[in-house]
């Protein structure tokens, strides 16, 4: 690795992530159903219709991967906690085996001196509460709120970080909008009630950890750098309102306790009523913000319905994704983040990486791209940094190759090779890479 721990602070933090579905394998543990397992089972949602299931079989092989992340010389470690295999119904009941997990979850966390960084949702929602209409209703803020409270009674003391959500735009947009995700849907009004009520739940979770004494409390949301993809008005315009709903919906009523006025115009008539007196609640202080950052994207005007825009492919060079790799758009959206919304509060990178088709081969899996890729994302932090930028941690995704949603087991974004026959795990040049840049 080009950089090392000298180049920051002592007390700037690395880390790795991972989420609950994405590895843990649902099938275990007497988790309950969850709108992923359903989304997953209707043909052509994902690839191979493969779903979390089995997953990484993290559930049994927790000590291992723990020991990873520990000799990978990380500080911390950034996991979820699935809703639906503490509450299997969502609401009310409690699966005692699934608590005891996290416990011992933070616990393992803790023997092996990392931090754990909690996420209370990232995004399988129980299909018992999609049931009842999941992101649409009003009501979910207070589940939300239940559950987080069910969860951080047990294992809040020993938690050193938390945020509600992970990515509330996927859980939002492109779930209800564009249809990519769980649950599937492309209606303007459910988009437009499940952005509003994600963040009135962020609210809501927020206020019960604090209520529980929990301090080190944040949100984490997804960046894109957003350009139009020529000259034109219509592109400037279309690319404004790309970036309205993707960047700045979120953090405006996280900190500023207001929706961007393009975004409002295509979403105003389909929020509920009164959703204005919800900006206080949603607003409450936080202690840091998370930013996760992958790609850039080129926005042009599209006729049709309101956002009429659409992405075009760009000239740079790509990931396994298609994702063009574009690291000056991570130092640019961390210096608008923090001059415009977060003014001083430590923000962190939450997630970073890429996939790549990477293979095992004479034991060894040789991942020079990502190596390259987590330098110069790395650079534009210190860059960031360099400004001014308070950007205290960087974290990666991820841990494992694991369960890439709507792509299924296909794309690769783990330091460590998992062989999804045996479920083997073989730690990356860039995991043996990271190890000698992060050694203290
Ligand atoms: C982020 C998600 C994470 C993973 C990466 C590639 O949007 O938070 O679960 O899918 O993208």
């Amino acid at each position: 690795m080009a950089f090392s721990r000298a180049d920051f602070p002592e007390d700037f933090l690395f880390g790795v992530a991972t989420s609950a579905y994405q590895i843990e394998g649902h099938g275990f543990g007497g988790a309950g159903r969850t709108h992923w397992d359903d989304f997953a089972s209707v043909p052509g949602n994902v690839v191979r219709a493969e779903h979390g299931g089995r997953a990484c079989e993290h559930y049994t092989r927790w000590e291992e991967d723990l020991d990873l992340v520990r000799d990978g010389g990380f500080d911390s470690y950034r996991f979820s906690a699935s809703w639906a295999r503490v509450m299997p119904e969502g609401r009310g009941g409690v699966n005692a085996e699934g608590l005891d997990f996290y416990d011992r979850l933070v616990d393992g966390m803790l023997a092996r001196g990392l931090n754990p960084a909690l996420t209370l949702y990232h995004w399988e929602l129980p299909s018992a509460l999609q049931d009842l209409g999941g992101w649409r209703n009003r009501d979910i803020a207070g589940w939300f709120a239940d559950y987080a409270e069910v969860l951080l009674r047990r294992i809040g003391d020993r938690i050193w970080s938390a945020a509600p959500l992970n990515e509330p735009w996927c859980v939002a947009w492109l779930s209800h909008f564009l249809g990519h995700h769980a649950p599937g849907l492309r209606d303007i009004r459910a988009a437009a009630r499940a952005m509003h009520h994600v963040l009135l739940a962020h609210g809501s979770a927020v206020e019960a950890m604090r209520a529980l004494g929990m301090g080190n409390l944040g949100a984490v949301c997804n960046f894109e750098h957003v350009a139009p993809a020529d000259d034109s008005e219509a592109s400037a315009a279309a690319a404004r309102r790309h970036d309205a709903i993707i960047n700045r919906w979120f953090v405006s009523a996280l900190f500023n306790r207001q929706y961007p006025a393009e975004a409002l115009e295509g979403l105003e008539p389909h929020l509920p009523v009164g959703w204005e007196k919800d900006m206080d609640h949603i607003g409450r202080p936080l202690d840091w913000f998370g930013l996760n950052y992958y790609t850039r994207k080129l926005v042009c005007a599209e006729p049709g319905p309101w956002p009429g825009l659409r992405e075009i492919e760009g000239p740079l060079a790509r990931t396994q994704m298609g994702w063009e790799i574009y690291p000056d758009g991570l130092s640019a959206i961390l210096l608008r983040v923090h001059e415009g919304y977060t003014r001083g509060l430590p923000l962190v990178v939450t997630e970073n990486g890429m996939a790549s088709a990477d293979a095992i081969r004479s034991g060894k899996v040789d991942d020079r791209a990502r190596i390259a890729f987590l330098e110069d994302h790395v650079a534009a932090v210190l860059r960031a940094r360099a400004e001014g930028v308070p950007v205290a941690g960087y974290f990666v995704w991820s841990l494992l190759d694991n369960y890439e949603w709507s792509f299924g087991y296909e794309k690769r974004f783990g330091i460590v090779h998992v062989d999804f026959q045996n479920l083997q795990r073989t730690p990356k040049a860039s995991y043996h890479a990271l190890a000698r840049a992060l050694a203290r």
